[in-house]
């Protein structure tokens, strides 16, 4: 017998058993609206688990009051159709009340919420977004029981928060980050790019400039943080139609601004298009 002290040691010796049965279970969360970097998190999936679930959950407890809930683009034939074609077993789509049963008050009463991590990049523009994202996420993790969890780099800050969640809540849940897919003039690729207008389109590949601009500074040995920025902000006084947001070098796991770039560095940037914000990043290698 085996005494053990630990919860990664229980953990192990938990999944070891299971595993034995039951080869492990991959989840792709998503807001639907796929796209190929939706596909992409599902290949990656599918080549490491034997079971896929995906799940298409428009999570209202992520968008402020004034953001794009009510009209976030939804597809679900289509999704179905994509997530079929890259080898999802299972579409996991609740209604609202299934994630947020709303007895016996209307008020959501349980959040998860990464304190410190939250308020910073994205979280400083959408007060609330991190703390609906870690709410959903914790539920989707408990729900499916997944072994691994597939997010795109593209969400970057959203990345370090929920594997700060994971850690700090003993989740057994592990996160498998993937590569941000671009379209072939280097554009992000995001749900929210279809509200660009064709002018817009154009406009928005000031963000792809400015992370290559700065990965190419980097590979010439440039690491001063106020150097990077300032020529990521030449890149956007170049288009002024495009409203920069933020942009700022962190390091990736505390999302605190360091002043020398360094390899796990994140350079992240996000500006509004029109009435569309985007974001975009490079991680120093
Ligand atoms: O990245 C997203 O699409 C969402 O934030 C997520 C992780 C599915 C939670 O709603």
């Amino acid at each position: 017998m085996q005494t053990l002290h630990t919860v990664a040691e229980l953990r192990q010796w938990s999944r070891a058993c299971r595993r034995a049965t039951q080869p492990p279970i991959g989840l792709v969360p998503t807001m639907g609206a796929l796209h190929a970097g939706h596909a992409s998190l599902i290949r990656v999936a599918r080549a490491r688990c034997r079971h896929v679930a995906i799940s298409i959950f428009v999570n209202p407890t992520q968008f402020g009051p004034n953001e794009d809930y009510a009209c976030y683009p939804r597809s679900f034939e289509a999704d179905c159709a994509l997530a079929g074609r890259e080898g999802a077993d299972v579409i996991f789509a609740p209604a609202v009340e299934e994630l947020y049963p709303a007895e016996p008050s209307s008020e959501i009463a349980t959040f998860v919420e990464v304190a410190g991590l939250s308020d910073r990049l994205d979280g400083a523009s959408r007060p609330g977004h991190f703390r609906g994202v870690a709410t959903v996420v914790a539920k989707l993790f408990i729900a499916s029981e997944a072994d691994l969890a597939f997010f795109g780099q593209k969400d970057a800050a959203q990345v370090s928060i929920l594997r700060r969640m994971v850690t700090d809540l003993r989740l057994a849940t592990e996160i498998v980050v993937c590569p941000i897919v671009r379209d072939s003039d280097g554009l992000a690729l995001s749900s929210r790019n279809a509200y660009l207008t064709p002018a817009e389109r154009i406009q928005a590949l000031t963000l792809s400039h400015a992370v290559r601009h700065v990965e190419e500074l980097v590979a010439q040995g440039e690491r001063r943080s106020s150097v990077l920025i300032d020529a990521a902000r030449e890149v956007f006084a170049a288009e002024p139609a495009v409203c920069i947001d933020y942009i700022e070098l962190v390091d990736w796991a505390t999302l605190e601004a360091v002043e020398t770039a360094a390899p796990g560095t994140l350079f992240a940037v996000a500006a509004y298009v029109g009435a569309t914000r985007l974001i975009d990043n490079t991680i120093v290698r």
